[in-house]
């Protein structure tokens, strides 16, 4: 069996928990500040098991050092956006966050897998891999899953069309730039402008966009986290059942869409060796310049870490 960590035992930490749990991926450790709040989901998961028919072992714990021997590491630690807090507020706080747990899992779990959730996502995404110093293919980040499974759900319901039958990627950072692609979204290979105006289809784009922002501020306490979950745990599917799985996801790009020492959303393919490809899209003048303007932010993010340069 594998096992799988989970940092951070908060909304999407326990939801993620919770759907790993229920497809029997792995024995599941969940780890977090508050050590009670990771020993009380553990055991309430755990206990859900003989009614809902999963026999997962789940454990909690409150010291890093319990994910030693984890094959996949799922990072959700971190505070949540609040209302009228834009993802790159988060950005200082949810910094010292990772920098600790980044050495804890360099030090305790130098082989793992390990799959970002924290935002903002994909400069918490780079600064984990700078500091664990892991290769690319074993630092992935979430974002353009949920992204796109917004931009699918949307879709779906202006065509009416079931949700499975919806193919659409949102590429680039994980934030107000992210860039939902229509010149490949289709319904089961038919464009979807066959059936969705333009106009209507920019109001969809936009939604896309403020999918999380519309969320927060309707919740008032808190982000999403069934979808974010959901999203996080396809990714580790992918990844410890070897599927080859082609989906978007923030990934270190090194020249591919012209950009360099960046972690953006992208579309790439997870199997047991992690990321083993970034698929090259062809993109429209559009899409490219929208795509280079998110990079600009995620760039932006970066820098405001004030990070040593890389050793080499
Ligand atoms: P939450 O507040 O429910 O849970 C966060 C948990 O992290 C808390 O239980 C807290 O005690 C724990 N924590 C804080 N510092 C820790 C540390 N050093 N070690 C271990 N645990 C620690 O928040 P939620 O809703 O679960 O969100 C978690 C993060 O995920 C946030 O940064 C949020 O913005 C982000 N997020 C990212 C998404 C994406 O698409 N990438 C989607 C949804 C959320
Ligand atoms: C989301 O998109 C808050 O980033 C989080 O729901």
């Amino acid at each position: 069996m594998p096992k799988i960590s989970v940092v951070g035992a908060g909304n999407v930490g326990a939801s993620a928990a919770l759907y790993l749990a229920e497809a029997e991926m792995g024995d599941v450790t969940l780890v977090d500040i508050m050590e009670g709040v990771a020993k009380g989901k553990a055991l309430d998961l755990l206990q859900a098991g003989p009614v809902r028919g999963y026999d997962t072992m789940i454990e909690g714990s409150g010291d890093m050092r319990s994910v030693t021997g984890s094959d996949l590491i799922i990072v959700t630690a971190g505070l949540p956006r609040k209302p009228g807090m834009s993802r790159t507020d988060l950005l200082k706080a949810n910094a010292d966050i990772i920098r600790g747990i980044a050495k804890a899992i360099k030090e305790h779990a130098p082989k793992a897998f390990v799959i970002t959730v924290t935002n903002p996502l994909d400069v918490m995404t780079y600064l984990l891999h700078r500091i664990t110093a892991f290769p690319r293919e074993r630092v992935i980040g979430m974002a353009g899953v949920l992204d796109s499974a917004r931009f699918r759900a949307f879709l779906a319901m202006e065509i009416g069309v079931s949700v499975e039958d919806i193919q659409a990627m949102v590429l680039g950072g994980h934030g107000d730039t992210m860039v939902p692609i229509l010149s490949n979204a289709t319904v089961s290979g038919v464009p979807v402008q066959k059936f969705v105006a333009r106009e209507r289809l920019g109001e969809i784009v936009q939604r896309t966009r403020d999918g999380g922002a519309e969320i927060v501020k309707l919740l008032q306490t808190g982000s999403a986290f069934y979808g974010p979950a959901a999203s996080a745990v396809q990714m580790a599917e992918a990844i410890l059942k070897d599927k080859k799985r082609l989906l978007p996801a923030c990934a270190y790009l090194n020249g591919e869409y012209g950009f360099r020492d960046l972690y953006l959303g992208v579309p790439v393919i997870l199997g047991s060796r992690g990321l083993e490809k970034i698929v090259e899209l062809d993109l429209t003048a559009e899409e490219k310049a929208a795509l280079a303007k998110s990079a600009e932010d995620v760039k932006k993010g970066i820098a405001d870490l004030e990070l040593e340069p890389a050793a080499r």
